[in-house]
């Protein structure tokens, strides 16, 4: 990994190739550095560790996902991640598990390793919370003991109605209570409010189609930062990355390996980890298929956020930066495209604003 010891006027000293590079070179996330000119060849790469928002403040190209990360030890995966030098977490209220992250953000805090303001976090709005926003919003700050995030996503553009909090209420017949009548475009003011008063630095959503996305762009007094999508080599969503690209909106790439731990995996079930093409192409650049698959994403201009709670992947992820995908290994993937999705979300099918009931639609 290259990391960096010191700093003069002019340049920042590489302690992976004992150079001094001039300013530049270099992209900044808070103390987290990168060399962008290759060590040994002296040529610029293409992949960025950081990408600027519309709001003009610099997102981590990776961060660590916590969703099935269970307390017990999410705490020791985000500690793990920080050391590692990861500066990007990805949490939600429903996940039940951002008291303990916020518990590891303190202690890396309080032992020096970070500052708030290196950190980025998001967190999101559940789909019961859609006429509570700022309730919401709140919770996930008392438990993450932050005074604001860094991004907070709409995590479905469905909304449901209020249980006591991060559950479905279900009716006799085992159906969610639909609560078709607030709509996503109503719930993005509400957003907005939380960027103006400062509890938020961002706002965005998450799962969206075009149409959706294009939507809140038509009536919004702040256009979306970002939208959050399940995207990998077999899932790619081109149009739909093309779309929020060419409306400067950062696409962050979920389930980038493919969520084989996800509640409702078969065994039969594709996965891209195991996919013959990616093992070929890592083994040629002597890395693993999990980092071919997410260099492979943010060579397209994303954000990736792999989730993992052991030790030696947690690091692995993040070793991403140090080589690059040519422009065959990168059509050679594009080709594995099967739109295939991990998250349907199947059961909630009947919800007027599901974002996937017209023909799994972008
Ligand atoms: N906005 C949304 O609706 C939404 C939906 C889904 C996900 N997300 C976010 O995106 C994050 C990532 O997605 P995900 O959790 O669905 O799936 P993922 O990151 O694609 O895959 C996670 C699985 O891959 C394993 N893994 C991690 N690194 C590996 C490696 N180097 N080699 C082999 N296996 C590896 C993990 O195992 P171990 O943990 O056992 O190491 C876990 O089983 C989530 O955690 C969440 O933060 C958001």
């Amino acid at each position: 990994m290259i990391s960096f010891a010191g700093q003069c006027e002019v340049g920042r000293f590489c302690v992976h190739c004992e150079l001094i590079h001039l300013a530049k070179d270099f992209e900044w996330t808070g103390l987290d550095v990168v060399c962008l000119v290759d060590c040994f060849t002296g040529l610029v790469k293409m992949a960025c560790k950081t990408i600027k928002l519309n709001t003009g403040a610099a997102m981590p190209t990776i961060g660590l996902g916590t969703w099935k990360s269970k307390p017990g030890e999410v705490k020791a995966a985000v500690e793990t991640a920080i050391d590692a030098g990861y500066r990007h977490i990805d949490c939600s209220i429903v996940y039940r598990n951002e008291a303990e992250i916020g518990e590891a953000i303190q202690s890396k805090i309080q032992e020096g390793v970070i500052r708030r303001e290196d950190l980025f976090i998001t967190s999101k709005l559940f789909v019961t919370f859609h006429r509570r926003v700022r309730d919401c919003i709140e919770r996930s700050l008392r438990s993450l003991k932050l005074e604001y995030v860094d991004l907070y996503l709409i995590h479905w553009p469905m909304g449901f109605h209020f249980n006591p909090g991060d559950v479905l209420e279900m009716t006799k017949d085992g159906k969610p209570y639909m609560d078709e009548e607030i709509h996503y475009v109503d719930v993005w003011e509400e957003m907005e409010k939380l960027q103006k008063e400062g509890l938020t630095k961002a706002i965005g959503v998450s799962n969206f189609n075009k149409h959706q996305v294009a939507e809140i762009l038509q009536s919004c007094a702040i256009p979306p930062a970002v939208n959050q999508y399940e995207s990998h080599a077999y899932l790619q969503q081109d149009d739909l990355l093309k779309f929020c690209q060419s409306n400067a909106i950062v696409v962050t790439a979920y389930s980038p390996l493919g969520s084989a731990d996800r509640p409702w995996a078969k065994p039969d079930d594709p996965k891209p980890l195991e996919d013959a093409i990616i093992k070929e192409i890592a083994e040629k650049h002597n890395k693993t298929a999990a980092q071919v698959l997410l260099r492979y994403q943010i060579q397209r201009g994303m954000v990736v956020i792999p989730k993992s709670v052991t030790q030696s992947r947690i690091q692995s992820n993040f070793l991403v930066f140090d080589f690059e995908l040519n422009e065959d290994e990168m059509s050679l993937i594009r080709k594995q495209d099967r739109n295939w999705r991990a998250l349907k979300n199947e059961w909630l099918y009947g919800h007027k604003h599901h974002p996937f009931n017209e023909n799994n639609c972008e």
